[in-house]
């Protein structure tokens, strides 16, 4: 981990064919239809980003049903409506889920393998509908990325289906789409961008290619959040948070994330705690029990944090980790799993279920034992910035 190279296996780099980035980029998206020739695409949306849905093509069938991280129940309900009014391109617009659905269904909607033939790494045959992503939210990177997760509420789990052929065709990244979102979604979904950038940077497949995305994505994500949290039509603010985004995105599919996303699922499916501030709950405390794996590395992470450098590099690595601490504090995101639902009675079967996420826990420098998983969750669970 703290040789300069530590993946000495070739890295896997699968982009978007088109990327538009920047203010007014939606007007692009409306020419890229166009320009496709496309009659009838199907625009999974939200409720919040309809209006903008509305404009992409004349013909366009919008379903504005995702209003929350997206259930196996809705990606069926979806998937049926898909077969029925049968369209020539899938588009999504919204936050991650809204895309990761549109990514689903565009690979599933000709009816060629089912959902549950494709769970997991590798297992998506083709995708044949033409596939478009546009974010309203700076977080997930979905708009770039190979993954798509689902809530399976019947096994309280999230689930995952990862596949090359989930890259869309084209992404549409327009900042002036944030605009209009809340600040404490604002703080949620640029934390969880954070930590894409900082797990893919402390990671143990990290690799050189992806360093560079990582740490400027922290810089970006970590100079401006706070601003942008508290002056939501701040453009500027917006354009960094939106670019750090994308390059959390780009991480995700040759490096991915690690043991901060794994301990975060089960908080997400059993108590609806949002992903990106689930992740910014546990954040500080995994840096901080992963710090000594990899203190050169954590110590570059506290330098694009911001956070001021030290002579050796592990207290650099703690500097980093209470100036993220503050910052997120700054947001006004409850830091403490006690505020949000959890009993500490769980904290076991939290920490059983985080491990068991092996895809993601295997990268991550520092392994972890049941017991440290409970010691990272017990600290999250009081809220302690740590000693
Ligand atoms: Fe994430």
């Amino acid at each position: 981990m703290n040789s300069q190279f530590p993946q000495r296996s070739p890295i896997a780099l699968q982009q978007v064919p088109l990327l538009v980035f920047g203010a007014g980029a939606i007007s692009s998206a409306e020419e890229h239809l166009r320009a496709l020739g496309i009659a009838r695409p199907l625009v999974v949306a939200t409720r919040s980003s309809r209006s903008h849905a509305e404009r992409l093509h004349p013909n366009a069938i919008i379903d504005a049903g995702i209003h929350r991280e997206p259930t196996l129940e809705d990606f069926h309900r979806l998937l049926q409506y898909a077969q029925t009014v049968a369209p020539d391109a899938i588009v999504g617009i919204g936050g991650g889920s809204a895309l990761d659905v549109a990514k689903l269904l565009a690979a599933l909607a000709d009816g060629s393998q089912s959902l549950a033939e494709v769970w997991g790494i590798g297992n998506l045959a083709a995708r044949r509908l033409p596939l478009v992503c546009i974010p309203t939210t700076s977080g997930t990177g979905s708009e770039v990325s190979p993954n798509s997760i689902l809530l399976d509420e019947a096994a309280t789990a999230k689930r995952a289906v990862i596949s090359p052929h989930l890259v869309p065709d084209a992404a549409f990244i327009d900042p002036e789409l944030t605009l209009s979102v809340p600040p404490h979604v604002t703080a949620a979904t640029g934390l969880d961008a954070l930590t894409h950038c900082v797990e893919a940077y402390a990671n143990n497949f990290a690799h050189p290619l992806v360093d560079t995305w990582a740490l400027d994505g922290i810089r970006h994500i970590a100079g401006h959040l706070v601003a942008a949290v508290q002056a939501p039509d701040d453009i500027e603010a917006r354009t960094h948070l939106a670019l750090g985004s994308l390059y959390g995105g780009l991480c995700l599919g040759p490096v991915n994330t690690a043991a901060v996303h794994a301990l975060s699922y089960p908080l997400g499916s059993r108590h609806h705690i949002a992903h990106g501030h689930a992740n910014a709950v546990l954040l500080p405390h995994v840096l901080r029990f992963n710090a000594s794996a990899a203190p050169q590395r954590y110590a570059a992470i506290a330098r694009a944090l911001g956070a001021p450098e030290y002579a050796s590099a592990m207290d650099s690595a703690r500097a980093g980790v209470a100036h993220l601490y503050r910052m997120i504090e700054e947001t006004g995101l409850e830091m403490r799993l006690s505020a949000l639902g959890v009993a500490e009675s769980e904290i076991p079967s939290l920490a059983a279920e985080g491990l068991a996420i092996t895809r993601l826990m295997r990268n991550n420098p520092r392994s972890m034992t049941q017991r440290d998983a409970e010691f990272i969750y017990r600290a999250a669970f009081h809220g302690r910035e740590g000693e």
